[in-house]
């Protein structure tokens, strides 16, 4: 990482307050006083800050209930994002890893650790999500066996992947997806001539949302949680 990335973000000072501590020479690593912001920090190097030793944050991981009417970006084009939920310190670090709708509850994961949340979005690597869809009709029995077979969606050329449909109720169903393309859940019923009216994310790759979480409360993922998504 460079050297002003580095100061900014253990210090939690912007990259501008940064140039200036950097050629008032308050910046040294391993002992030498550097003042190139563009430098690259070696894996393991002392940086110090005026004399006291710096450390970047985290890496965090958390898990969030996402309400309806929240965006899962980073900037908020007038709408309350994820990220706003977050009583974090230093929140501007963290990102949602992939996206749910804004009218979509449920499931997020947020980190600061880009390699890791990379290895959950890559479609190669793609980790199975699993959805609670309320449909505006009732699912005739076939519709089972039409997500096992795959689905043209519509403007698209191949089919979807096999994912598996559970009814739960005449109008209520759980999905578990394999692959993520854009609105795939609600264009999949949309294919079978029906309508999602409400859907809520339960789990990702084998993390299941909180039952404890009420929508808009988020927790710090386990250790144990964190290792089953790497
Ligand atoms: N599929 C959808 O249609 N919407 C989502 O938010 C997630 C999956």
């Amino acid at each position: 990482m460079r050297l002003d990335r580095y100061v900014s973000q253990a210090a939690g000072v912007s990259r501008a307050a940064v140039r200036t501590l950097l050629r008032r020479g308050a910046v040294s690593i391993d002992g030498r006083v550097v003042k190139a912001a563009d430098l690259h920090v070696p894996a393991g190097s002392r940086v110090e800050l005026e004399g006291r030793p710096l450390a970047l944050p985290g890496p965090r991981y958390f898990m969030l209930h996402k309400p309806l009417d929240v965006v899962c970006s980073t900037s908020d084009g007038g709408h309350v994002t994820v990220l706003g939920l977050l009583e974090e310190p230093r929140r501007e670090l963290l990102h949602p890893v992939g996206r749910l709708d804004r009218d979509t509850t449920g499931l997020v994961l947020l980190t600061d650790d880009g390699a890791w949340s990379h290895g959950i979005t890559a479609p190669r690597r793609h980790r199975d999500k699993v959805y609670r869809a309320t449909l505006a009709e009732p699912l005739a029995p076939e519709a089972v066996a039409r997500f096992a077979a795959g689905l043209m969606l519509n403007g698209e050329d191949r089919p979807t992947l096999p994912a598996r449909l559970e009814i739960l109720a005449p109008t209520e169903a759980r999905v578990t997806l394999h692959e993520g393309r854009y609105h795939q859940v609600k264009r999949m019923f949309a294919a079978l001539g029906n309508r999602v009216i409400a859907l809520h994310r339960e789990a990702i790759g084998g993390v299941v949302l909180d039952p404890a979480l009420a929508p808009g409360e988020y927790r710090a993922l386990r250790a144990d949680e964190v290792e089953a998504l790497r």
